[in-house]
């Protein structure tokens, strides 16, 4: 295919190099944003008399012609061509003529991709960020199924204290609308125009930046040619998103694995989310979790690669920035295809409360509690702390729980005990006693889960 470049050089190239250089087969899917980066190129080009009305019509005509019909598949992108850019404006000129050669005035491919770019990865965080709404809401609703449901918490994945699965669930909650607002936050900075930066140094007509950048929904225009085409901070930045939602997403699955496992048996995954083994009939394997905690490593690896490329590249725009869109949009697809895995999953999951209730009575884990029930009664802690482990050092001895010594044994051990420990060490109080801002008891986590509606309520009015 002859080159649109030719000129300079014969434009002939090695076949092999000819594809090694083009993009197309993955840059393509930003058809839809370059067509319409270049219809607000066209409006301001005649708004500004750099070409006439009537061409601007033409080609205005001629792009919309471009996007129905790829829309409608009745188009098919050539993978013949270099990169969407060429394909687009060959496409044009092939259908209103020697018009569409005057599309590429005041422009270069190299603030042509870096427009296109912004504005897809722009379009598809929208749904990212709403799949992490839907994410929070499910958590936010599992907690509040599951209010009275305690279950041990763990340090060192060893049972520490009694807490409410809710709280558990919730912490995660946290970390997605941590994820959430850290996205909204690289959105907002990317969010300004770089059309009009042409090659690397702006241009000698008189075009009007701000009018392109209203057209097409950007908060202003970037400041500086050179780095508006050199600049892709923005796909570290998203990939630096992507990476933490993933590194949350691993932890969580890595629980749910585990829970699910016979050892634990705390939750139950719907079938239509596991899998069997083809040797051992009685298998029940959460592979979407196994899947979506593997898938962490991609996205890492995605977030290396962007860096890499962009160290020690000199300024202005060098090819070595085509290598941006595979990575990207690899993070992209993956986070996407966890989040619409990982929702209906945990939202089908069911939860077994005897089994977390029944791991909350071996373990200790209301020995720091009776300390500080000694504590309270003026013991200072430090020797509560001890004489409390003296007593399950004893009953680990005698394969006793903190709730089967008598009153006696325990006034002999203590003077200050009293028959209200045994209240003090049940796991409810255990959990409602922990009662201090953002703790496990009932009543905080009821404020949690209301804070969290509050902020869904808002961002989803927000669509
Ligand atoms: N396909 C190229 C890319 O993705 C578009 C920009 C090409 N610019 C250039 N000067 N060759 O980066």
């Amino acid at each position: 295919m002859q080159k649109m470049w030719t000129g300079r050089t014969s434009g002939e190239l090695n076949e092999f190099a000819d594809d090694f250089n083009s993009s197309i087969s993955f840059d393509k899917k930003m058809y839809k944003q370059d067509i319409c980066g270049s219809i607000a190129h066209a409006t301001m080009l005649a708004n500004q008399k750099i070409i006439s009305v009537d061409d601007r019509d033409k080609i205005i005509a001629g792009l919309s012609g471009i996007l129905a019909d790829i829309d409608s598949k009745k188009l098919a992108i050539s993978e013949d061509a270099e990169d969407i850019h060429m394909f687009v404006e060959a496409e044009l000129t092939k259908r209103i003529g020697e018009v569409g050669k005057r599309l590429h005035t005041a422009r270069s491919r190299n603030d042509q991709v870096a427009l296109d770019l912004r504005m897809y990865l722009r379009d598809e965080n929208q749904l990212v960020k709403k799949m992490l709404l839907q994410l929070i809401e499910v958590i936010a609703n599992k907690a509040k199924n599951y209010s009275d449901v305690i279950m041990p918490g763990y340090t060192h994945l060893q049972r520490a204290q009694p807490i409410l699965f809710s709280h558990h669930l919730l912490a995660y909650a946290q970390m997605f609308k941590r994820d959430y607002s850290r996205l909204q936050d690289a959105l907002e900075r990317m969010n300004y125009s770089p059309l009009g930066s042409c090659a690397l140094a702006g241009t000698t007509y008189d075009t009007n930046r701000k009018m392109v950048a209203d057209l097409l929904q950007f908060n202003g225009v970037t400041e500086n040619s050179i780095d508006s085409v050199a600049d892709r901070d923005f796909c570290v930045e998203l990939l630096s998103c992507y990476s933490i939602i993933m590194m949350h997403f691993s932890r969580f699955s890595e629980e749910i694995i585990l829970w699910t496992s016979s050892e634990f048996s705390y939750v139950q995954l719907d079938d239509a989310f596991t899998t069997g083994s083809s040797i051992m009939p009685q298998k029940k394997n959460s592979d979407m979790a196994e899947l979506v905690r593997g898938k962490s490593g991609r996205v890492y690896g995605d977030l290396m690669a962007m860096l890499t490329v962009l160290k020690g590249l000199p300024l202005a725009y060098n090819k070595d920035m085509q290598e941006d869109k595979e990575g990207i949009f690899d993070g992209l697809k993956t986070v996407q295809d966890c989040l619409q895995v990982f929702v209906p999953m945990l939202d089908s999951m069911k939860v077994n409360k005897e089994n977390m209730l029944n791991s909350c009575k071996t373990g200790f884990i209301n020995a720091t509690d009776l300390a500080d029930y000694l504590t309270k009664k003026g013991l200072p802690f430090r020797e509560a702390y001890k004489l409390v482990g003296s007593i399950v050092g004893k009953c680990v001895k005698e394969k006793l729980t903190l709730e089967d010594i008598t009153l006696d044994e325990y006034k002999q051990m203590c003077e200050l005990f009293d028959k209200d420990l045994y209240e003090e060490i049940a796991l409810e109080t255990c959990v409602n006693k922990r009662n201090s801002e953002g703790g496990t008891s009932k009543a905080q986590v009821a404020k949690q889960i209301e804070k969290l509606t509050e902020f869904l309520d808002y961002e989803k009015s927000l669509y």
